[in-house]
């Protein structure tokens, strides 16, 4: 979804030039969020005024256009200190046009400049208020009654800082947000702050911080605005109640450097080549620089709070967030899984001992073992590895497992129990329906534990307890690597689970001992890449592909299908082979491309039968199908033969084919691969 990065260099003399690139960049590292309009804004060279650029499509039509207009001159000169901002936008309210794209204009002088992330719902509210002042709105979106209420607010009480302006304006919005603000009021200034939608700030000093954390500041008056004051209900025309201003308290002394740059990001891989020290902002947490100083201010005091923000050194490397010698992000992510799932298993299990520790959650195993019943809550891919592992946890675990899309969770109000254990399982750790199902989990009282990629994300703040999947960050809009990481997690959960229980030890040295040749096997997967290569040449004209399968298998085509919908285009389904007579089986004929998965397990006789039902019906599937297994080759001149592993873990290997399947099929088609069209990497709006 869209993406903030503002850059702040205070006594470190940076041209605007080197200022407009360090914001390109940091755009750049946001595209893998999806997004279909961006803009910057930077100080004009007299530093009177601000000015800006805008542009529909990608990062690099916007660096067009600023070569162009900002070239040379005064641009190359270098300044102390300034303040730019940029922004990805993922249209919500409004077409993606330049008049849409931010950062979006208090006035026409340019006065206040906002960026956003996520939706402002009482907008049209704010818009009535503004308007009967006399504002005139240039753009159908939210975010653009942000920048006129923050100048509304300047114009009625001069006296205000601009921390300030910022802070009443939000008390006065309702939603879902990340914003940052720049004005040429307040020059070398940064105000930003969020709620439900992540942002952090990172920190460049040339010598090491004097302090790891940042005090948190509260105003005299925390008192909250009354709703007769407030001009949330019904817009109705008034003046807008401001409260007092009060000069911050606290004990503490905010972070104050020399020279020093600010980075505002909404995730991590748009600063790490810049700094990897970070501060992860939390909902309603206000950060402003004002002469180089961060201080952190809390809109609200709750008696949870800690007195201080950490700052975080973050772990990734910039190589992470590179592509090196792959064409394509999803690429690279689908061939780095023989050293994500390592990743994922690294200090936890030892195959020697056949021991495991999850130490996200071992101090909660007790009570989990306790637990009415286990449930799993996701969206999209994130779900099917649930569905993937649900059966190996009914069986290790011998509780009710349940898997659920957490936007129908939330639509039937699912009943919830205290002794209920619910995992939220995200790679973003931002997904918005996740993180309301999550919290309709934790205010019913049950114990929530988080399976997320992104370490300080939502989801993993806001648990009781979790496992981090490890798998590294994943760029490529379509997830990869972090569903084979979901899928080991929760695997090794289920193998926590039945440690104590000697009747399923057999079961589980032999799982340890599939997942300890894993790697290898994926490896050897991996190089049937030429062969999926020529099966897409095959099958990229298509409209449509089925892929069928059972058991274990299911979720491969489940989550095959949803790769090849969302890197393709063309319409695929995950059909359970079971279900066949019952109505799929009409869409079968020589014509209809058709994949199944056909492995040696419990319900291979089962497959084989919806292989010969297939088949009968004139149809030419592609099939997987292990290593070696002539009866089952003999059924298709078009099979992909796979490593034999065991019944629990062959979904991991299934998954991958379906992943270079889709891959080529959309690099074929000419699609964008690592953002596919009306998709964002982290979907924070529900
Ligand atoms: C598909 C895909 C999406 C995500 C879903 C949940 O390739 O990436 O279906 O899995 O949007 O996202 P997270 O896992 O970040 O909660």
């Amino acid at each position: 979804m869209c993406g903030i990065f503002a850059y702040l260099n205070y006594l470190t003399p940076k041209s605007r030039q080197e200022v407009l690139d360090l914001l390109v960049t940091g755009l750049k590292r946001l595209e893998y969020r999806g997004y279909d309009s961006t803009g910057v804004a930077i100080d004009s060279p007299d530093n009177e005024n601000i000015v800006m650029v805008k542009r529909t499509g990608k990062v690099k039509v916007l660096e067009e256009a600023i070569q162009e207009h900002f070239s040379g001159g005064e641009y190359s000169k270098p300044v102390l200190t300034h303040v730019g901002i940029a922004h990805t936008r993922w249209a919500t309210h409004g077409v993606p046009c330049e008049r849409n794209s931010h950062p979006h204009r208090s006035d026409d002088g340019n006065g206040f400049v906002v960026v956003h992330n996520g939706i402002i719902t009482n907008y049209n509210d704010v818009k009535t208020f503004l308007a009967k002042r006399g504002y005139e709105f240039e753009s159908d979106t939210d975010t653009e009654v942000f920048a006129k209420l923050v100048h509304h607010l300047w114009k009625t009480h001069p006296t205000y800082s601009f921390r300030e302006l910022v802070e009443q304006a939000i008390l006065q919005v309702e939603g879902a947000f990340a914003i940052a603000v720049k004005s040429k009021y307040f020059p070398g200034e940064c105000v930003a702050s969020r709620r439900s939608s992540p942002l952090l700030v990172g920190i460049k000093t040339k010598t090491r911080l004097a302090t790891d954390h940042i005090p948190i500041l509260y105003g005299k008056d925390e008192k909250k605005l009354s709703p007769d004051q407030d001009i949330r209900p019904h817009g109705q025309s008034r003046e807008l109640p401001v409260l007092p201003r009060s000069e911050s308290t606290s004990e503490f002394m905010p972070l104050e450097e020399k020279e020093v740059e600010y980075f505002f990001a909404s995730d991590a891989s748009a600063v790490i080549e810049h700094t990897n020290r970070v501060i992860y902002l939390e909902d309603d947490d206000v950060a402003a620089v004002r002469d180089g100083t961060l201080s952190i201010h809390r809109l609200k005091k709750s008696l949870d709070d800690p007195h201080a923000r950490e700052i975080t050194t973050l772990k990734m490397e910039i190589q992470q967030i590179m592509k090196g010698n792959y064409d394509y992000f999803m690429q690279k992510e689908i061939f780095e899984q023989p050293d994500s799932v390592v990743n994922t298993m690294r200090g936890r299990v030892r195959f020697d001992g056949n021991a495991i520790v999850l130490g996200g959650i071992k101090d909660y195993i007790p009570e989990i073992k306790r637990c009415r019943r286990l449930m799993l809550i996701g969206c999209g891919t994130s779900y099917h590895s649930a569905v993937a592992t649900r059966q190996l946890l009914e069986e290790l675990t011998e509780l009710p497992v349940m898997v659920e899309l957490a936007s129908d969770f939330l639509d039937r109000n699912t009943p919830i129990f205290r002794d209920d254990v619910c995992f939220f399982i995200s790679q973003s750790g931002e997904t918005a329906d996740t993180l309301m199902a999550l919290r309709y989990c934790k205010q019913r009282g049950a114990l929530i534990v988080g399976i997320t990629n992104t370490v300080g994300s939502s989801i993993c703040r806001e648990s009781h307890c979790g496992v981090h999947i490890n798998a590294g960050p994943e760029i490529g809009v379509a997830s990869t690597k972090a569903y084979t990481s979901q899928f080991i997690s929760l695997v090794m959960f289920a193998l926590v689970m039945s440690e104590d229980r000697l009747s399923l030890q057999q079961r589980r040295l032999e799982i340890l001992q599939a997942l300890s040749n894993l790697a290898d096997q994926i490896r050897a997967v991996l190089q049937l890449d030429s062969k999926v290569q020529e099966l897409a040449k095959d099958l990229y004209q298509h409209k449509s592909l089925l892929i069928m399968g059972r058991g274990y298998n299911f979720a491969t085509c489940l989550e095959g299908a949803l790769k090849v919908k969302e890197l393709t285009y063309m319409h695929s389904e995950g059909i359970m082979a079971g279900e066949l007579k019952h109505g799929p089986l009409a869409l079968v004929d020589d014509s209809m491309p058709v994949l199944m998965i056909v492995l040696r397990d419990p319900v291979y006789v089962k497959c084989m039968n919806a292989l010969q039902q297939v088949t009968s019906r004139k149809g030419c599937p592609i099939i997987i199908c292990e290593e070696g297994d002539e009866e089952t080759k003999a059924f298709s001149s078009r099979h992909l033969e796979i490593p034999r592993t065991v019944d629990c873990l062959q979904g991991i290997l299934t998954v991958i084919p379906m992943q270079l399947l889709s891959y080529h099929i959309a690099v074929l088609r000419g699609c964008d691969v690592d953002c596919p069209r009306n998709l964002a990497k982290s979907v924070t709006v529900e």
